[in-house]
């Protein structure tokens, strides 16, 4: 027998039938039950998608309870471990670890699309100095889009896969080339025998040297975060991704808007706040004060807290391990001990056991990018880079996903009722 929920609506006795499939209801199957007799329909209301789920998806799985995160079901503790970006990149688009063959073509691929056309160089130098790093990074890539009018192909396989190669390659190259901007260095072109995070600090950090060369120990140490950074289903800035794409424009203008998403200070802006956080705090004895104040509800503990993660967040057990390797290579970052200390109030204070609130990924990512010498403006911009390749699959999965449509939630209205327009001289106040 089909697994179903009964709901009796207790004004009149009436029962429904209600298909349980997959641990969840359609929505619409509630659309029957009337509340009312001019009643269109039962609608469920949801503000901020606290239990809805708005798609099926084979990509990423994450068990908040347990702290498990995994991308196409490889655990992420195995691939920070044992692959690297780009390989990541390429499982999570296409679903599978790539072969030797099809990992050497993939990096070659992408490698061919580091370059930027020379107009968007100059388009960049429109941005005044001092102009945040993630707001040239969005702009950009929605400028993205009239380079690229083939972009528009949408339901074109090949289309698509010459969109996501030129996205994944030319990312870190708008990224260093937004940080060049803003710190009046010329802008570095890709050198295309590094690695794909060598080649990134090379065209960050080159000076007049001949060749720049990464330090292997932070080249490996970003590579990590990338991978770390890739893709975690269903948030705010990949559902903006999805609801934009689901109005079927060209994928540069819809991760224009994810991008944007995450650029907040409650989603890939948090690891920005963090620092700007600790250096407010300023010492590790200022800590019980300043935690005083987030109890009260004056602020929040930047870093801390996750919509799914009601554990220890997978990811910041992998940071902490990478920033040891950093510090050991760039000198120990004087902001750790506050933020050692303040992790160390929040696991036994009672205010943050008792919601659940555990050190998420922005906790210490800020840390080894600011010891890495990146200023704290880019930090939302290194999110964006690898996010990128879980945007695209998201995008393309929803695109190929025949029960998608335009996305369209709906309201409960609580306006006025009709009334007749008051023309100005009558209007009072
Ligand atoms: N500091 C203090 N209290 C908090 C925090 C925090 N960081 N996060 C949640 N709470 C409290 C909140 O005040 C509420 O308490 P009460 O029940 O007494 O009103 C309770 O915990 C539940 O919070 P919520 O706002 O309902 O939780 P949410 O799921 O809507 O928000 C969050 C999730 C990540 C936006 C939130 O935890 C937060 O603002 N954290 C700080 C910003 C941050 O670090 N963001 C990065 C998230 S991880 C990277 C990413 O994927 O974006």
């Amino acid at each position: 027998m089909a697994d179903t929920l009964t709901i009796t609506d207790n004004r009149t006795g009436t029962q429904y039938e209600v298909s349980i499939a997959a641990g969840a209801i359609r929505a619409t199957d509630l659309k029957q039950i009337k509340a009312g007799p001019d009643d269109k329909g039962l609608v469920t209301y949801d503000p901020a998608f606290l239990n809805t789920a708005a798609c099926r998806s084979r990509i990423t799985y994450i068990d908040g309870d347990a702290g498990i995160l995994r991308y196409r079901g490889y655990p992420i503790e195995q691939l920070a471990e044992d692959s690297d970006f780009l390989e990541t990149a390429y499982l999570i688009l296409f679903g599978e670890l790539p072969t030797q063959t099809a990992q050497e073509d993939w990096v070659r691929q992408v490698t061919l699309h580091t370059m930027l056309h020379e107009n968007i160089k100059r388009f960049m130098e429109g941005f005044l100095y001092d102009a945040h790093p993630m707001g040239i990074f969005l702009s950009t890539v929605g400028a993205l889009s009239t380079f690229y009018p083939d972009a528009k192909n949408i339901f074109d396989a090949d289309s698509r896969r010459t969109q996501t190669l030129r996205l994944i390659a030319k990312v870190p190259s708008i990224a260093a080339y937004a940080y060049r901007h803003s710190i009046g260095r010329p802008y570095v072109y890709p050198d295309n025998d590094l690695s794909f995070t060598g080649n990134f600090l090379n065209m960050l950090f080159k000076m007049t040297e001949l060749k720049y060369q990464p330090h292997p120990v932070l080249e490996r140490a970003l590579d990590v975060l990338f991978i770390l950074h890739a893709d975690h289903e269903q948030n705010c800035s990949t559902s903006a991704m999805r609801v934009i794409g689901s109005s079927h424009g060209d994928p540069y203008s819809a991760l224009t808007g994810a991008a944007a998403a995450l650029y907040g200070p409650l989603h890939g802006g948090a690891n920005e706040a963090v620092l700007r956080m600790l250096q407010e705090i300023g010492s590790v004895g200022q800590v019980p004060s300043f935690m005083t104040k987030i109890k009260k509800g004056e602020g929040r503990l930047m870093g801390f807290g996750h919509r799914v993660y009601k554990s220890y967040d997978p990811r910041a057990k992998i940071i902490k391990q990478i920033a040891d390797l950093v510090f050991s290579v760039t000198g120990k970052n004087p902001l750790l001990e506050i933020a050692l200390e303040l992790e160390r109030i929040a696991l036994e204070d009672d205010y943050f056991v008792s919601r659940r609130l555990y050190p998420n990924v922005d906790f210490y990512s800020g840390l080894i990018y600011q010891a890495m010498g990146f200023p704290l403006d880019m930090f939302p911009v290194l999110f964006a880079i690898p996010r990128t390749a879980g945007w695209i699959a998201q995008w393309e999965e929803m695109l190929l996903d025949s029960e998608q449509k335009i996305s369209r939630p709906r309201q409960i209205y609580d306006g006025e009722a009709a009334r007749d327009y008051v023309p100005m001289s009558k209007r009072q106040g």
